[in-house]
């Protein structure tokens, strides 16, 4: 694993391969669609930055972009210095990338947020920490979407992301679910800041 990932990231370097992402071009097509006009847009899970960086294309505003970047063996994390690259290559200016827990960074993070997109540790807490977390920073109107909600093209095995959004999205009083693709759910927030994000579902 560690040398693909070696051999990928010198194809990268040489323009031989693309960043690498698990999103259909119609997931794609969705989230850019409800992205365009954010002011601020949030990524969680950013990994290559392929989306990321077709995201602060599309948004208005400023586009972070949060992730982990765990480092590889020999200290290095690969994704980190992809997704770095691609965006110097692309000529964005408007992309942070944040580097750090997103349990963490939602309690520094202070906007209001107008489009959010989930797509970062696929566990059942750590999806119901950033639906909670983040879902409240959302401002009333704004959207949240959501990967890995469904069995897609792209993913064939049920993860504990879906079950998570079959037993609490799906039913948020908070959140209306308006559109979806492939394995991408997505919300309108209906109300929020008024709700304690931990006793939000
Ligand atoms: C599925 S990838 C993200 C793919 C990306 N959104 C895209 O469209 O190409 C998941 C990413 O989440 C990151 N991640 C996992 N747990 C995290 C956490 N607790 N906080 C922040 N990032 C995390 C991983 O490092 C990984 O890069």
């Amino acid at each position: 694993m560690h040398m693909r990932a070696v051999v990928h990231f010198c194809r990268f370097l040489l323009s031989l391969d693309q960043p690498r992402s698990q999103l259909t071009a119609a997931e794609l097509d969705v989230l850019l669609k409800y992205a365009r006009g954010a002011k601020i847009a949030v990524e969680i899970g950013c990994a290559e930055g392929k989306t990321s960086v077709a995201l602060a294309q599309a948004v208005a505003g400023r586009i972070y972009s949060i992730d982990i970047f765990s480092r590889g063996r020999f200290g290095i994390s690969y994704s980190e210095w992809t997704a770095k690259i691609h965006r110097r290559r692309r000529g964005v200016k408007n992309l942070e990338f944040v580097k750090g827990d997103s349990k963490a960074v939602a309690y520094q993070f202070p906007d209001l947020i107008d489009f959010l997109f989930i797509d970062a540790d696929h566990s059942y807490d750590a999806v119901r920490a950033d639906w909670n977390l983040w879902g409240s920073k959302v401002r009333p109107g704004g959207i949240i979407a959501c990967h890995d909600c469904r069995i897609g093209p792209n993913n064939r095995n049920c993860l504990d992301s879906m079950r998570f959004y079959e037993e609490h999205m799906r039913h948020a009083p908070w959140a209306t679910e308006i559109d979806g693709v492939d394995s991408l759910a997505v919300f309108r927030v209906l109300s929020t800041g008024a709700h304690d994000p931990l006793q939000m579902q």
